[in-house]
């Protein structure tokens, strides 16, 4: 990324601020169905969870991508950026029956995951058509948080259920036409994967209606120089393999799904900030910057690592920091981290900010949420507004007021 572009946004829009490079977004994009070309049937549905700017979205819809939504929120917010109904998959997990209901009337995809909510929705619509989420019973994952495909997970279906949605199909009370694993984030090793993959193929076995797979999220990116990835090469083999195994024992085609999010749109985006304070100790060197987990909370709760790059002071000599945020607890961004000298009212920017960044941002210390640019085509466009002090009270209700 031209660092020059990141400062002028940095300059115009103020910071914290977050950018995201649509180019870059597109580059990703093609590199998966590259690599995955071998799959003659095949869709890549965007994971909004990551990332829900509109404009955002609105560009992966010109790329041809789907959605993968898990709220009604992520449903509403896709529609409204043209995505059709059946372009979208709705993932719900732990829902009330009024939420599936409502996505259902507005004709998404609908993909549960739990026997409950299929007995429900069946009781009201007879033998419509749904896909399910299988539990695949791997642990895999960047970390505990969002390693999710694991026996003790409350996500998917288990094992033990599945004779009973057989059951269900047999008496038409509902018709499953397709099978979905999220095994979890961050997934390194190919033979996860394989697992997962080998796994969700046997099931799609056992229902005959079955016409689509949906293999999920989880593809590693390089958080760093050096840092391991998914091997896409590898993971596109295991997909053909199984296709062809299948059609060859069970005498049809399979459509393949699978949902990124962080392959699309991790490396893409960065959060700009500005160094307040240097503060010294007998111990360390803080960099106070302009933010806290309150924007980005991704090294506070999962240990992530985000490269830091000082904008302002790029080439000098590097120096140990701890770089922190404004927040009244812990909030270390990155322990003893070799950064080129930073002085105050450098910018710094912290890579690998697209997914999972805003999207999980919070208003902690009633701090305002921060603005999002994206550069499309070498020019820097403001997004989203940064928030103000209205945003914050909006919705309070005053009992006191005379
Ligand atoms: N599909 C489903 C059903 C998911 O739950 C997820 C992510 C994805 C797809 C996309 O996964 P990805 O390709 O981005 O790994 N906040 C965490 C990541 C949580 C992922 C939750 N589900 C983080 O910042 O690392």
């Amino acid at each position: 990324m031209d660092t020059k572009i990141l400062l002028d946004a940095a300059k115009k829009f103020e910071t914290p601020l977050y950018v995201y490079d649509l180019n870059s977004i597109e580059k990703q994009y093609n590199k998966l169905k590259e690599n995955l070309n071998e799959i003659e049937n095949f869709k890549i549905h965007f994971a909004v969870k990551s990332l829900s700017n509109i404009s955002v979205l609105k560009y992966i819809k010109l790329l041809g991508a789907g959605i993968d939504a898990v709220s009604i929120e992520e449903v509403k917010i896709s529609l409204k950026c043209g995505f059709s109904p059946n372009e979208i998959i709705y993932t719900p997990n732990g829902v009330d029956l009024d939420e599936i209901k409502e996505a259902f009337s507005l004709g998404v995809k609908l993909n549960l995951d739990s026997i409950e909510s299929i007995r429900d929705f069946s009781k009201i619509y007879k033998n419509q058509s749904i896909t399910v989420r299988i539990n695949p019973g791997i642990y895999a994952g960047g970390n505990d948080k969002i390693s999710v495909g694991h026996n003790k997970s409350k996500l998917g279906l288990s094992d033990d259920k599945i004779p009973e949605l057989i059951k269900m199909e047999e008496n038409r009370e509902i018709k499953v036409t397709g099978l979905h694993i999220h095994t979890g984030s961050d997934i390194l090793n190919n033979s996860d994967f394989e697992q997962g993959i080998k796994k969700v193929f046997s099931i799609a076995g056992k229902f005959k209606n079955v016409n689509t797979l949906d293999l999920g999220g989880g593809i590693k990116v390089a958080y760093f120089d050096g840092d391991s990835e998914t091997d896409l090469y590898s993971y596109s083999k295991v997909i053909k393999t199984e296709i062809d195994l299948f059609k060859k024992v069970e005498g049809r085609d399979l459509k393949i799904i699978i949902e990124p999010g962080k392959f699309l749109v991790s490396s893409s985006g960065f959060f700009l900030t500005k160094v307040n304070n240097i503060k010294s100790t007998k111990e360390q060197d803080f960099v106070q910057v302009n933010s806290g987990f309150n924007h980005l909370v991704r090294p506070m709760l999962y240990g992530s690592h985000h490269d830091i790059i000082n904008l302002s002071n790029p080439n000098d000599y590097k120096q140990e920091y701890d770089v922190v945020g404004y927040i009244c607890e812990k909030d270390t961004f990155a322990e003893n981290r070799l950064i080129s000298k930073v002085s105050k009212n450098d910018i710094l920017c912290f890579k690998n900010a697209g997914a999972y960044g805003f999207s999980m941002s919070s208003n902690y210390n009633s701090r305002i949420k921060p603005a999002e640019a994206c550069i499309l085509n070498g020019k820097v466009k403001k997004i989203r507004n940064k928030q103000d002090l209205r945003d914050i009270l909006k919705g309070q209700i005053d009992i006191f007021k005379s």
